[in-house]
């Protein structure tokens, strides 16, 4: 597929990791226009190219239809990327909240059909994967696409949802034809990252000092934690060679336990404290990494930032980047909400 000149749209593309997708797509010279509510994503992230005329910025809500007809109208790729979601904290604590992704990814589906969209994309998530295969960390799991099948047992409501709009795409394949693929993207981090996930809250606690230093869990929750720029390479080659509704896990298949982030955190950034653990608190599945063997063999896809050199980078970022009165608001909060104001 070439980008240049297609005409794409992003949802929640002023996200994180939304916004690094339109950064690249800008680049490949497509026709980007991004559709967000700015519930979570942040306008800033895609400024400048609003300002230079490459990104056309639609501000509206993706659960209205009348919106959402708007948005896909004439794109021949949506990347759908816009959902009510959260690090660990949010997604357990806001189940109705998650549960109106069932509507929004039914809008948006609904309105590329009728606008005869070429491609969807989807961002999926790890949270897809039964929980009951993720909660020994003593055993060295990795996550297949076909371990997702009945008994399905999805992760809270937020994994129900990407399930269920999975089965829609390959529904709507099957039924009408529309081209679609589903990425299950698996703990994001980098550049542009909340403090509502993992890594970015570590950074914000080193960031401010925190002594003792705060961990939810006990520390032994294994994850493959994945940086932004390898996500957004994986989405764009999904797009191109993937037409049939396929879930392909995006992740990497480094396995790395919480504790050992914190350490590297603290190492990195030259703070020394107590770690004081919380098992009471949210911490997810103990041991949740993916096989990433689908995607070599469909997409020619492989992760390049290991995880060490991704963390530095973002810890690089952030220090560069914030200022102390947001952090401290950001960790009061973050944890458990997806904006800054959310919950107050
Ligand atoms: N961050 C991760 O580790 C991760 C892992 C798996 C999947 N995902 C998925 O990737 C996507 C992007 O996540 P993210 O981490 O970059 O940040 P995010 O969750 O904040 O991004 C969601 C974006 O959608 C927008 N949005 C929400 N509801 C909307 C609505 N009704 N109408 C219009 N826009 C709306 C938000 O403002 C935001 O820009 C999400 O679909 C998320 O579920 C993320």
């Amino acid at each position: 597929m070439v980008w240049k000149d297609r005409r794409v749209l992003v949802t929640g593309g002023a996200s994180f990791i939304g916004s690094a997708l339109v950064d690249a797509l800008v680049e490949r010279g497509a026709k980007v226009r991004v559709a967000d509510n700015l519930s979570s994503g942040e306008l800033e992230n895609i400024e400048r190219h609003v300002r230079e005329g490459s990104v056309k910025f639609l501000e509206g809500d993706l659960l209205r239809q009348d919106f959402a007809k708007q948005a896909v109208r004439d794109c021949e790729v949506v990347f759908h990327l816009a959902a009510d979601h959260g690090g660990r904290g949010y997604i357990d604590l806001h189940q109705a909240a998650c549960a109106t992704n069932l509507t929004l990814d039914g809008v948006v589906f609904l309105a590329c059909r009728e606008a005869k969209v070429g491609k969807v994309v989807y961002a999926s998530s790890g949270c897809v994967y039964p929980n009951h295969l993720q909660t020994d960390p003593s055993k060295t799991v990795y996550l297949t696409e076909d371990q997702v099948g009945p008994p399905y047992d999805a992760d809270k409501m937020y994994g129900w949802a990407k399930l269920m709009a999975e089965m829609t795409l390959r529904a709507y394949y099957h039924d009408w034809g529309m081209k679609s693929v589903s990425c299950r993207l698996f703990t994001v981090y980098g550049e542009r990252g909340h403090e509502n996930h993992a890594v970015i809250a570590m950074i914000a606690r080193a960031y401010l000092k925190q002594d003792p230093f705060v961990v939810w869990g006990d520390g032994h929750q294994i994850r493959n934690w994945t940086h932004v720029s390898d996500i957004v390479s994986g989405m764009l080659l999904a797009a191109e060679k993937i037409d049939d509704a396929t879930a392909i896990n995006l992740g990497t298949t480094e396995r790395t336990r919480v504790i050992d982030a914190v350490d590297e955190v603290l190492r990195y950034t030259g703070h020394h404290a107590k770690i004081e653990l919380h098992p009471e608190m949210p911490t997810g599945p103990m041991n949740r990494v993916a096989d990433n063997s689908l995607a070599k063999r469909l997409l020619g896809w492989e992760p390049t930032i290991m995880f060490r050199e991704g963390l530095r980078r973002t810890i690089d970022w952030y220090f560069a980047t914030k200022k102390p009165p947001e952090v401290s608001l950001a960790v009061d909060s973050m944890l458990t909400e997806r904006s800054l104001t959310a919950g107050r």
